[in-house]
């Protein structure tokens, strides 16, 4: 149908096709182009977007390679496996997109460098918004979470508190030494039964420390009701927080939060149980202040806060009640989990508990408590509790830090408010010095002459961190380890019950307690 015609401007012959043809091909033409076009537009984002994604990437120290928007999400599991998933194969320090960035250093002598050498530089906490609507009381307060000029403040006031109390002198070594005495009783009084569950017995002990510290008074074994509700809701909240699939979601991508029913299993449920664990902490700190008088001496933390109130704008009501429920709960759950590590090693290696209380009885006799002073005479002791800590390793996470400036470690530059992770987990279990880590062996510790420690694995084990920010509560620990560890081996020897193998088995939770079982404990 088509005739040839001379075109009218240029002269040359063009196709006449029908009428109805010519629109429909210019159509589809045009729309093959706009397609093209559209096609072009989006690769060339797509590109654009994924240069710009790599660029931004390329800014961090190397690792794993991240996948765009998802980063290495689909790689890390937030659960047993953790961030250390990759230390094998880039030694040292990598960073990980889970899809932020977070530096994972798996090496001693970086976080060294890093902690010490440059400490200012990685001092702040880093603050994610869906675990500060979970596990804060108010916003930048307290000690563990907190960042900036109010963390020094409340760090210094509280640790100022401590040492008036005696903590590093040997007031708070007498606190401890009541509640062992305490413990003592308690384990006599079970004396005789085939096997105990020596849980509460330890954690009564340590939570009355604490207890007494900040609040003034003392549980006892037949009145403890109020402790062991705080307890049990506080694990139900590690645990309800480690086995949650939506909860690490929302810490990345915080918008859940707001999306009804979604939101309220992801944040909120944890949140309503964190808010029991601060009514505990509320109730006590009322109690304490129905004996508090202004111009007396400050018997407690409470009361001697709540003193300095007048002369510092930093300390406040809601700082206290964060304070407190920081120590209170990092003060208790750490060290008597560790406690309980402790006495699975020993049932588990009777000829390393027989050199210990050998020692034990050596330095200190049967009779009277075991002290302070007698710890620089007991090396075996020392190496035992340094073992104890490197192997119950029981901070599966060290808390997060974040740099508040750009700074350099290892050639790398790290840049401003990137999150930090110090894996002292990873070093406590992997770090070459330990030859063969996962074995309970305190003679490791020993040096070949046989009269000093060896500096070398002393330096690696970390269980409290280190810097600036590490634990507050360090100095505390380590006489309340030193001396329940001492009583409870002076007196009694710690056995499997007949036809059990112990389990070792690190639960898998934030602070990796073992699995609660029956000991035989038999007096000595
Ligand atoms: C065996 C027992 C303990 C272990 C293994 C332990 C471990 C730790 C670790 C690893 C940190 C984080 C440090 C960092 O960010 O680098 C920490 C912080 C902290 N710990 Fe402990 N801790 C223990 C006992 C205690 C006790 C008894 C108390 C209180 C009396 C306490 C109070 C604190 C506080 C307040 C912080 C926050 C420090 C800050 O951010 O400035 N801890 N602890």
């Amino acid at each position: 149908h088509a005739e040839c015609l001379p075109s009218s401007q240029s002269g040359q012959y063009i196709c006449d096709v029908s009428p109805l043809v010519l629109p429909l091909l210019s159509l589809s033409l045009s729309t093959l182009n706009m397609s093209i076009v559209l096609v072009a537009l989006i690769s060339a984002s797509i590109i654009y977007a994924l240069l710009k994604f790599y660029r931004f990437t390329a800014k961090f120290p190397p690792g794993p390679f991240p996948l765009p928007f998802l980063g290495n999400l689909h790689q890390v599991d937030f659960g047993p496996r953790q961030f250390s998933l990759f230390a094998k194969k880039f030694s040292g320090l990598y960073t990980v997109f889970v899809p932020i960035p977070m530096l994972e250093i798996t090496d001693y002598a970086l976080i060294k460098e890093a902690f010490i050498d440059h400490g200012e530089d990685y001092v702040e906490r880093n603050q994610l918004p869906v675990l500060d609507d979970i596990l804060t009381y108010c916003k930048n307060g307290g000690v563990i979470n907190s960042s900036g000029d109010n963390w020094r403040e409340q760090r210094r006031a509280a640790l100022s508190i401590l040492r008036d109390f005696g903590m590093g002198r040997n007031v708070m070594e007498e606190k401890v030494q009541r509640s062992i005495e305490q413990y003592l009783c308690n384990l006599r009084a079970q004396e005789g039964k085939a096997s105990i569950n020596m849980r509460w017995p330890i954690q009564i002990m340590v939570a009355n420390i604490i207890n007494e510290v900040l609040f003034g008074y003392l549980y006892t074994v037949d009145d403890c009701d109020g402790l062991v509700k705080f307890v049990e809701q506080f694990d139900d909240l590690l645990q309800g927080i480690a086995s949650s699939a939506l909860l690490p979601l929302a810490t990345v991508f915080p918008f859940i939060r707001r999306i009804p029913i979604l939101g309220y299993y992801a944040v909120q449920k944890h949140a309503d149980k964190m808010r029991k664990v601060y009514q505990y902490v509320i109730d006590n700190m009322d109690r304490a202040m129905k004996t508090y008088d202004p111009e007396a001496e400050p018997t407690n933390f409470v009361h001697a806060y709540t003193q300095r109130m007048s002369g510092n704008s930093y300390l406040d009501r809601d700082n206290l009640i964060q304070t407190c429920t920081d120590f209170f709960s990092a003060g208790q759950e750490t060290t008597s989990t560790t406690l309980r590590w402790a006495m699975l090693f020993l049932a588990e290696n009777q000829p390393q508990q027989d050199r210990l209380r050998e020692e034990i009885h050596r330095v200190i006799g049967k009779e009277r408590l075991p002290a302070m002073t007698d710890k620089h005479n007991m090396l075996y002791t020392q190496a035992t509790l340094h073992e104890i800590q490197r192997l119950a390793n029981i901070l599966r996470y060290n808390v997060f830090r974040k740099t508040h400036k750009s700074t350099e470690l290892a050639g790398h530059t790290i840049p401003e408010n990137m999150s930090i992770h110090a894996d002292i987990h990873y070093v406590m279990w992997n770090d070459r010095h330990f030859v063969n880590p996962k074995e309970y062996r305190p003679e490791r510790y020993i040096s070949e002459d046989g009269a000093s420690l060896r500096k070398d694995l002393v330096d690696r084990t970390i269980p409290f961190s280190i810097g600036k920010r590490s634990c507050a509560g360090e100095g505390l620990a380590r006489v309340e380890l030193f001396l329940a560890l001492t009583a409870t081996i002076q007196h009694y020897r710690i056995l499997p019950v007949p036809g059990h193998t112990i389990d070792l088995t690190q639960q898998p939770l934030f602070i990796g307690g073992p699995i609660d079982q029956e000991l035989r404990v038999v007096p000595v």
